[in-house]
């Protein structure tokens, strides 16, 4: 039997080495980015701008992905060449050179997420918010909700470097091994936020740090979140999880306060990042200086250092956060 190869890697950027016959927006040497997303651009989803669930891609499915299991055919890019289909569609053009590189990468997936989870929970300039997880995403949620103006954004999380990170951004950190993160937020605030962000997913811990809960989070923006406020969830849940603390969990059915929600008359968002809706933006404001979202980026290495680097982020270990490979080897200079 055949074993199926699956690169991995869905945070894709490159030169075009050359264009199928049906290309003709792109040209051999034209620098591109593209969203981890597959879409064909034609679909009733693609239609209104939902490219993350594209049914054109994966059959039975909405929506398809670079180097992902189940998410069709397409393979990653931790490689030295990809190959993209719907090419015209799926790669945003950037300045030719290598300036911002470390920023534009970003515009594959977790600056747009990060946005996409403000945009989902309603968010409005001026309002307060709450970020749960000081990850990648939480971190770009964070750092979005700067940009748009937000009066204060706190950060949920137990890691350290990841809280400083948050803090640098002008953000104020929550270390939630340190005491209840919804008392601190109330009293800090003078009252619940306007706005809550899930960028933590099923895998959450507990307040102890320890066990999965794959609910709290969920339930804690429920909580933290101001009668008839908006959570955005761009954190992921899964339909099925063979590794859940609890069977209801593992068929991805959460027990979390749905009463408390509807009393509150809170609005809920959630699903996988639309990345086309925003890069083209998110691009032009980290070429106008805007945005200069690589300050989440911790190392950059060459794809040989990767493996090594899996290990330390898997820990997050000495600081790892977001790590950026160079498949050629770092760029000089
Ligand atoms: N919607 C999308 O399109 C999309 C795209 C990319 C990633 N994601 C998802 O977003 C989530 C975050 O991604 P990431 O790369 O930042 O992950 P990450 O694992 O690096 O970060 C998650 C952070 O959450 C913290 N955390 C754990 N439990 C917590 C709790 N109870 N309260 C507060 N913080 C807690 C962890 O310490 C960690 O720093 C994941 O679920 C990922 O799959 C979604
Ligand atoms: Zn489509």
């Amino acid at each position: 039997m055949m074993k199926a190869v699956v690169y991995q890697g869905h945070e894709n950027m490159g030169i075009v080495l050359d264009v199928g016959s049906g290309v003709s927006l792109l040209k051999k040497g034209d620098r591109v980015v593209m969203p981890f997303n597959v879409a064909d651009g034609r679909c009733r989803n693609c239609e209104k701008g939902r490219t993350a669930f594209c049914t054109g891609v994966n059959p039975g499915f909405a929506g398809g992905l670079h180097g992902y299991v189940a998410m069709g055919p397409y393979k990653g890019g931790q490689t030295q060449q990809i190959r993209v289909p719907y090419a015209d569609f799926n790669c945003l053009l950037l300045p030719k050179g290598s300036a911002n590189e470390a920023d534009f990468i970003l515009l594959s997936d977790i600056f747009p997420t990060g946005w996409h989870g403000v945009v989902l929970s309603g968010f409005k300039p001026g309002e307060t918010i709450a970020v749960f997880g000081a990850g990648p995403v939480g971190l770009m949620g964070a750092y979005s909700a700067t940009l748009r103006d937000a009066s204060k954004v706190y950060v949920v999380d137990s890691v350290p470097e990841r809280l400083a990170a948050a803090k640098k951004i002008n953000c104020i950190p929550i270390n939630f091994l340190e005491g209840d993160a919804i008392e601190a937020i109330i009293k800090h605030n003078g009252g619940m936020v306007d706005r809550s962000v899930d960028a933590v997913g099923y895998q959450a811990s507990a307040s102890d740090g320890k066990k999965e809960v794959p609910s709290i989070v969920l339930e804690n923006c429920i909580k933290v979140t101001r009668p008839t406020g908006g959570i955005g969830v761009p954190g992921l849940y899964a339909p099925s999880d063979p590794g859940a603390p609890d069977s209801n969990s593992g068929k991805g059915m959460l027990l979390i306060s749905f009463g408390k929600l509807f009393e509150k008359g809170l609005t809920i968002g959630t699903g996988q990042c639309n990345v086309k809706m925003y890069n083209r933006y998110l691009r032009d404001m980290i070429i106008s200086g805007k945005a200069k979202p690589s300050f989440v980026i911790s190392y950059e290495i060459g794809i040989d250092e990767a493996s090594n680097a899996y290990v330390k982020f898997d820990k997050r270990e000495d600081g790892y956060t977001k790590v950026l490979i160079h498949p050629k080897g770092p760029v000089e200079g």
